[in-house]
């Protein structure tokens, strides 16, 4: 397959973790034979300090016109200061609103060796492996009027969804529930807000058309209890933009480190890929940040940008070959252990990707277990 992805790198952890997956998707062109036209540009900070908008248009056009797009991450604590608009976070914000990127589908699972890398009682942990479904383009992040008083006194959001946004995102996540064990946990706060009765409503009718796919729904204050106390009682986790920033950071925390997540945020038109951790200015540039984020959300590329699902069912194994063979990057480390560095966890990954027709028993793809 010929396809174009554009890299992001973006601020912090972003330009290290972005080249240890560009080193991976090479290694899949070459071992499966495709060819990916791999191009960068920047955002955030790193836009900022060339004396550019954290979003130059340049980058939303390259953006528009490539395949796949694959972020490392925005935010430098030099820039905290100013106007909103000035702040790299809002590349994010505005990245999102621009390519109508609504779907954010940010999968969590307790990875092979790694059941006692969280917080939780490796009993507990056991056989999760969840979808939050976030929706990304709505809510308060995007709801008119905001903004302070005048006097500085009082600052006010606006939370707003219509029927349309919650229509096609309870869609995408009962169309994920089909790919995985059918059960749909719409998260919401219909005790106290408006916006969450009319989500119920649109949820429970959208889940007519999927007679298939059990259907149940949450408080998110119990969801986040649930999260921490049964994880494994998920499957797909369908919510609002606030309550799925929340919930994905603490499922990413249960699983042993947020530095795991990979996320997907999905449009009508070309997707956004990128790991869930964000910058962490405090380990850049110290070849110690977790690139399997970033490798797990090029996986999550190739499955949903370019439709190459034995590529990303291979990636998705080879971490868990390399996890195996006791590589541990330092958020995964015990204390004490010595842990393997960015780079030195990519070059495991790339070196155990396989092509299917290789594959030794044992390292098959598992039909029955499920992917985001
Ligand atoms: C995320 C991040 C962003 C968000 C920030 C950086 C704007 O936390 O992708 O989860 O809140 O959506
Ligand atoms: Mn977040």
């Amino acid at each position: 397959m010929i396809a174009s992805i554009l890299l992001l790198p973006g601020d912090g952890i972003g330009p290290e973790v972005v080249a240890a997956a560009a080193d991976v998707l090479r290694a899949v062109e070459a071992r499966f034979g495709h060819s990916f036209t791999i191009t960068t540009a920047p955002i955030g900070a790193a836009a900022l300090r060339l004396g550019l908008a954290p979003l130059p248009p340049e980058t939303l056009e390259a953006a528009r016109t490539a395949d796949g797009i694959l972020l490392g991450a925005v935010g430098d604590p030099e820039f905290d200061r100013g106007d909103a608009s000035r702040r790299p976070e809002s590349a994010l914000l505005e990245i999102r609103r621009a390519l109508q990127l609504y779907a954010n589908l940010r999968p969590a699972r307790v990875w092979p060796g790694l059941e006692n890398a969280g917080p939780l009682k490796a009993e507990v942990l056991a056989g999760t492996d969840l979808l939050v479904v976030r929706e990304l383009t709505g809510g308060l992040y995007y709801g008119e009027p905001r903004g302070f008083a005048a006097d500085g006194q009082s600052a006010h959001n606006t939370m707003r969804y219509s029927r349309a946004e919650i229509e096609r995102i309870s869609r995408r996540a009962f169309d994920a529930a089909r790919t995985r064990r059918q059960h749909v946990t719409s998260v919401d706060k219909a005790n106290v807000l408006e916006t969450s009765r009319l989500w119920r409503q649109v949820v429970i009718e959208v889940s007519r058309d999927y007679p298939d796919v059990r259907l149940d729904h949450m408080y998110v204050d119990a969801c986040a209890m649930k999260v921490a106390l049964a994880p494994s009682s998920f499957d797909v986790i369908l919510t609002e933009n606030l309550f799925g920033d929340i919930l994905s950071d603490e499922a990413g925390a249960i699983v042993g480190s947020l530095g795991l997540l990979p996320s997907a945020s999905l449009g009508d038109g070309p997707g956004l890929f990128e790991p869930v951790h964000g910058s962490a200015p405090d380990i850049a540039g110290h070849n110690v940040a977790n690139p399997i984020g970033a490798i797990a959300s090029a996986a999550m590329l190739l499955r949903h940008a370019l439709a190459l699902t034995t590529e990303a069912d291979a990636i998705d194994l080879a971490i868990e070959e390399a996890l195996r063979k006791g590589l541990r990057t330092r958020d995964l480390a015990a204390t004490g252990d010595s842990a393997a560095g960015t780079r030195e966890m990519a070059a495991a990954i790339a070196a155990a990707l396989t092509p299917p027709s290789h594959s030794s028993p044992g390292s098959v793809a598992d039909p029955r277990r499920s992917r985001a």
